[in-house]
């Protein structure tokens, strides 16, 4: 029974790879939804593949969230490789530190004895503030360095829950519903076909460098996920996808 459920996994996450026309996808067995274990296996696993494409000299950037706070927290002490820059994609979120992209960025480069450089600036900073901020040379090389990211681990959230984790104004989110926003990652907002509708204004990743990062690793789970990840994951063919069973199962019955 186990096998057949495996081959079965192996099934879905080849049509999700085919459908979605990205580069991998893997299915970890469970429900987050209903077992909070599972994300960590998801974290697991995020990190065992991240392990299979590292390098000496690589950078890693990092977004924030809970689904990447579980890669973190499951990537084991691992110092084959040297120098290793890992890097915040963003600024930070809203007020819990354990999930933001500094907190995970520090932890991480810790476990794999590499260095870690930091973003001290509020994530959905505004035109002037922003402006300034970008004057300042150790900032720029920091953005520098995020924006050439070799490595980019990402979590991907519902457009609705995301609008209210960043606070935003009440004109913003019926802007977002409007636009027909039903994911997010790293700040972008996507609807049903994959198009960027809005864009958080940010210090660190844009969307047009996207292009350029060579390995992309999304982590989501739970079913309520599944068309948000679907925007988010829409033709990024470099992605490698990291979900739940649960959320796969609902995926299948959306495609
Ligand atoms: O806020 C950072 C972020 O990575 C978002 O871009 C994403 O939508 C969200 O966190 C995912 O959070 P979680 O893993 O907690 O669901």
């Amino acid at each position: 029974d186990l096998l057949k459920d495996i081959e079965g996994l192996s099934g879905k996450e080849e049509m999700i790879q085919k459908y979605l026309n990205i580069k991998k996808v893997i299915i970890v067995p469970g429900d987050c939804d209903e077992d909070p274990s599972v994300l960590g296996e998801m974290g697991r696993a995020a990190a065992s593949y991240c392990k299979t494409i590292m390098y000496d000299n690589i950078s890693i950037a990092l977004t924030g969230g809970n689904s990447i706070k579980a890669v973190v927290d499951n990537f084991d002490i691992y110092t084959k490789y040297k120098d290793i820059l890992v890097l915040p994609a963003r600024g930070g979120i809203g007020k819990k530190v354990e999930i933001q992209s500094n907190t995970l960025a520090a932890e991480l480069s810790n476990k794999l004895n590499g260095n870690y450089k930091l973003l001290y600036a509020p994530d959905n900073m505004s035109g002037i503030a922003l402006e300034t901020m970008l004057k300042e040379k150790s900032i720029c090389e920091t953005i520098e360095k995020i924006r050439e990211t070799d490595i980019l681990v990402y979590g991907i959230g519902r457009a609705d829950e995301m609008a209210k984790r960043r606070e935003l104004e009440a004109e913003t989110i019926e802007q977002l519903h409007n636009l027909g926003a039903v994911g997010e990652a790293f700040g972008i907002y996507f609807n049903k076909n994959g198009s960027t509708v809005y864009c958080t204004p940010t210090i660190g990743i844009q969307g047009e460098d996207l292009e350029k990062i060579e390995h992309l690793i999304a982590i989501a789970g739970g079913k309520q996920k599944s068309e948000a990840i679907i925007s988010v994951e829409r033709g990024r063919k470099k992605s490698v996808l990291v979900i739940d069973q649960g959320c796969a199962n609902e995926i299948m019955n959306i495609i």
